[in-house]
């Protein structure tokens, strides 16, 4: 398992998915703004792979998220499209309502910082987010990501085109903080 301050990130387990389902996925309005894509109702015993992991794909490492004091399973996260040519991936996390503001997404990027900098050698992570997403904007920027644009009008969400901002870890900045 993957140790930040307060949360662990393990394999995802069996019984991990219809909680992830409930609480992240049918929810309409969390599944269209976090998703990237239209939301759709999942059948109970789905095989959606973002539920499903897919150990034969090399290209996403998906975690589920657990607070590192009893265990309880507070979310997931997934480090997609890992480039190994470019070293690069996209760092992605998604918390169950009752766990949001608590610090805990601050501490999952810093863990996936950790496994995508140091365990992987990555050189290059991405987060994509909207730009009204402020949890998110704050998760990242005190894990020292850079904002380096911002996409206007790129994604539909609910009824109205959202701008989406992009920012960017490179590795030598990542080690940086960790030595200051
Ligand atoms: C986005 C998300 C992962 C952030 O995790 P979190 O545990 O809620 O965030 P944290 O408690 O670590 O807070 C991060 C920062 O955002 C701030 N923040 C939290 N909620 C906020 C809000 N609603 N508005 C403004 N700032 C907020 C916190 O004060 C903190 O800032 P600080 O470090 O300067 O004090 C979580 O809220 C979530 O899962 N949201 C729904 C799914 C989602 O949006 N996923 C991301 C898709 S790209």
């Amino acid at each position: 398992m993957l140790k930040g301050t307060k949360v662990g990130l393990r394999a995802r387990h069996d019984e991990d998915i219809p909680v992830l389902l409930a609480e992240l996925y049918d929810d309409v309005v969390n599944g269209s703004r976090a998703d990237g894509q239209p939301w759709r109702p999942l059948t109970p015993g789905t095989k959606d792979p973002r539920l499903v992991v897919d150990d034969s794909n090399r290209q996403t490492v998906q975690f589920s998220v657990v607070e590192l004091e009893g265990g309880t399973l507070i979310g997931t996260a997934v480090l997609a499209g890992i480039d190994p040519h470019h070293r690069s991936a996209h760092v992605g996390l998604g918390l169950r309502p009752g766990h949001r503001g608590k610090g805990y997404g601050t501490d999952v990027v810093a863990a996936l910082c950790h496994y995508g900098f140091t365990v992987r050698g990555l050189k290059r992570l991405q987060i994509e987010t909207l730009a009204d997403n402020f949890a998110m904007l704050h998760a990242a920027e005190r894990n020292g990501f850079v904002r380096e644009g911002r996409t206007r009008s790129s994604a539909w969400v609910m009824g109205e085109f959202l701008d989406e901002v992009v920012l960017g870890l490179l590795a030598e900045e990542y080690k940086e903080r960790k030595e200051s």
